[in-house]
């Protein structure tokens, strides 16, 4: 694979550092290329069993690695990146921060001049190669673009945006999979209702939620399309959504997510 020549830091493996790392490593990504950091470094002992380098030092990972990615708490970045700075070389690394919030002027300002800086907004999915990434860039030239698109494709897709929108990528990519995961809840409750345990309704409704998506994205269609194929006229299906309508289902969701958004520091 074309990053197998990068090595790797994730400085912070919390949640998402976690899930990142799975996705490399599950694509192929040599495990001795990759060093995870944490101070609480037992909570990796998976990871070293894999192979993976782990350590509760940030400057040995950043000096072991060419590309770093900061998955820590929007809180502690600041102070984090201040100790390690000036282990990092402008000319050796490229720095990606997935840290909700920050903007990179913020953060380059403590970094030395001219380090291709990247801001990357995957989201838990990444676990399973199916992460959507939004992805902006400044002082990057085309083959750190490339690079750093590569090793984020291996999680899932990836998408290049402008940063201004990258707080409104956090909502509905990364904050997305918890109103999703909240949407399947539900229905396997009302799936619970009407007869079938736990886990089958669980997993009518996973597998239906995934096709509804896979429609989406493989035949390119509309929504409304493919909810107008399975409405019959006076029949159960437009009866349950409209009463779901009825109760605010759409009204809720955009208040929802216009309410996270306002909520990003
Ligand atoms: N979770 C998501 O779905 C998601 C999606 C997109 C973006 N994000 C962003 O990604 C970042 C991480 O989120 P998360 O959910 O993964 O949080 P998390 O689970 O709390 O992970 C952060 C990790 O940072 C480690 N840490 C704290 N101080 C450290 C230090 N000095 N050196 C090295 N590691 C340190 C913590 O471990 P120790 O306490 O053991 O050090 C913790 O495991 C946040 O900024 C978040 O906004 C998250």
């Amino acid at each position: 694979m074309r990053i197998n020549h990068l090595r790797i830091a994730i400085i912070g493996t919390g949640n998402l550092g976690k899930a990142m790392a799975l996705g490399l490593l599950d694509s192929g990504y040599s495990a001795n290329k990759l060093t995870l950091t944490r101070r609480n470094t037992e909570k990796l002992a998976a990871f070293k069993e894999k192979g993976c380098v782990v350590t509760s030092n940030n400057k040995e990972a950043i000096s072991n690695a060419e590309l770093l990615i900061f998955a820590v708490k929007p809180y502690n970045i600041h102070q984090i990146l201040g100790e390690v700075a000036a282990a990092i070389d402008a000319k050796k690394h490229r720095v990606v921060s997935v840290v909700t919030g920050v903007n990179m002027s913020n953060l380059t300002a403590l970094l030395p001049k001219d380090v291709p800086f990247f801001r990357a907004m995957p989201n838990t999915a990444a676990d399973v190669n199916e992460s959507i990434t939004c992805i902006c860039h400044t002082n990057a030239g085309t083959e750190e673009v490339d690079e750093v698109n590569t090793v984020f494709s291996t999680m899932g897709k990836t998408t290049f945006i402008q940063e201004e929108l990258m707080d409104a990528a956090t909502v509905l990519g990364a904050c997305g999979i918890a109103y999703v995961m909240r949407f399947i809840r539900a229905m396997v409750q009302g799936g619970i209702e009407i007869g079938f345990d736990a886990k089958t309704a669980s997993s009518i409704v996973t597998q239906t939620v995934k096709g509804a998506a896979d429609l989406l994205i493989e035949r390119g269609s509309h929504p409304e399309s493919e909810i107008d194929k399975v409405t019959t006229p006076k029949g159960c299906t437009i009866a349950g959504l409209n009463e779901m309508e009825h109760h605010g289902f759409s009204s809720s969701l955009i208040k929802g997510i216009r309410t996270s958004y306002k909520r990003i520091d």
